[in-house]
Parts: structure tokens; sequence; C-alpha cells
């Protein structure tokens, strides 16, 4: 069983798959706290009423990002994590944070890294005209979207998609994703050596791909 802690700033979706897996035994984790940059993100009330510790640390209460991601590191830190992981958390965190969570700080994003890092990833993709799209999971370094991916699902661009579409597509495939990865890691089998991505002790050639199927639940052997 690890402890997890989520930054947050939004809907919280992601971290709402995460508590969904928990609850249903698929995840041995126990989420200790969410923390969020946005007093209003919808996912700290979700956290709220399921019983656990929620915190703001609003970067607008900070002069710098220094300032504020030592105070991310100072609200965290009591709740002694295994494992941080960013659902949807749409600050810059610097390197000396990163690096005090170097091999235990997760994120997913929204596109097939190293492709599309940064923000409007699906309205990109429509726009360069690809016909594959899909989402990523990834131990975070200091460099934004960056870091060595562990794993990621694919799925078709088609051709009437439209962003809201696409994006709805690719979110359905996130809440699969993450808690199989996150699985992994309370396993046991994943871990960042030498800025490499080991699973099962060998490492990765290139990030593993899950295919969840784009309809169906065939999740669970894959946990
Ligand atoms: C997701 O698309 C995630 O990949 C990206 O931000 C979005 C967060 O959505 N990093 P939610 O808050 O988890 O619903």
């Amino acid at each position: 069983m690890i402890r997890l802690v989520a930054l947050i700033s939004g809907r919280g979706s992601n971290l709402q798959a995460v508590m969904d897996a928990i609850n249903t035994r698929q995840l041995p984790a126990e989420v200790a706290a969410v923390i969020s940059n946005n007093p209003t993100a919808a996912g700290l009330q979700h956290a709220s009423q399921a019983g656990i510790a929620i915190q703001v640390v609003n970067h607008r209460d900070y002069p710098d990002r220094r300032h504020f991601d030592s105070a991310l590191h100072r609200a965290i830190e009591p709740f002694a994590p295994d494992i941080v992981i960013l659902a949807g958390f749409m600050r810059i965190l610097g390197a000396d944070f990163v690096n005090q969570y170097h091999g235990r700080l997760l994120n997913i994003h929204p596109s097939l890294l190293p492709a599309y890092r940064g923000l409007n990833t699906h309205a990109r993709v429509i726009e360069a005209g690809e016909t594959e799209h899909g989402v990523s999971v990834h131990f975070v370094t200091p460099e934004l979207d960056g870091g060595p991916v562990i794993a990621c699902t694919k799925i078709r661009v088609l051709p009437d998609d439209d962003p809201e579409r696409l994006a709805a597509r690719v979110l359905t495939q996130e809440h699969q994703l993450y808690p199989a990865v996150i699985g992994w890691f309370a396993a046991g089998r994943v871990r960042l050596h030498n800025q490499q991505v080991c699973l099962d002790g060998t490492p990765l050639q290139q990030p593993v791909e899950l295919d969840f199927g784009e309809s169906s639940c065939e999740k669970s052997r894959l946990y």
C-alpha cells in the first residue's frame, strides 16, 4: 500500500479515476492528501467529500515560483507520500522542487510524448492532420513534459473530430492509464534509474503501449 499525494488545479477527473481504482481495490494505494493551487478546483470538493485531506497553496499568495514551490513542498511533506502525482496541475514546477521528488513524481499528459508538449494538444494534433493521438504517463523532470515516459495509450484521430470530441476520447483513456501505471509503481515494478524507466528490472527502450480498447473496459488484466 503506497501513500500518494495528488496535485490538481481543476476538475480532477483523473484524481477521481485513481480514487475509484483504490475504492474498487484495483490499486493498492491511499490518497493521503489532495493539494491545489486553485482554491475553486472542483476536484478539491470531490476529495473532501471522500474524506481525504485537502489543502490549497495558492500561487497568487507568493511573489515568485521559488516561494510557491517551497510552500508546496512544506504542504506535501507532512503527508509523507511515497509518490506525488500531478493530475491536471497547471503550474510549472522549478528544478529544486522536482529534484526533491526524483523518481516519485508522475504526470499525465494528453499527447504521445515527446510530441505535443504543453497546452492545447488536441487542437494542435487536429491542426497538424495527425491520424494518431493519445496520452502519456511520465516521470517528471525539470524539463516541462520532458521526463522519461513510462507508458502511453494511442487512439485514432477520426475525420470528424473536433478538439472537444477528441479530448473526451483521450480522457477516457487517461482514466484507465493513470491508475494502471500508478499500480505498477505501487507494486514496485516501475522505477527511474539513471534517467531511464525500468519496468520489472528491465530498462525500457520505448514507452509501454497499453491498449484498453476505445470503448471497452478490459483493463483489469493490466494491473
Ligand atoms: C488532463 O487532460 C490531463 O492529462 C492534463 O490535464 C487534464 C486534467 O483533467 N494534464 P482532470 O482535472 O484530471 O479532469
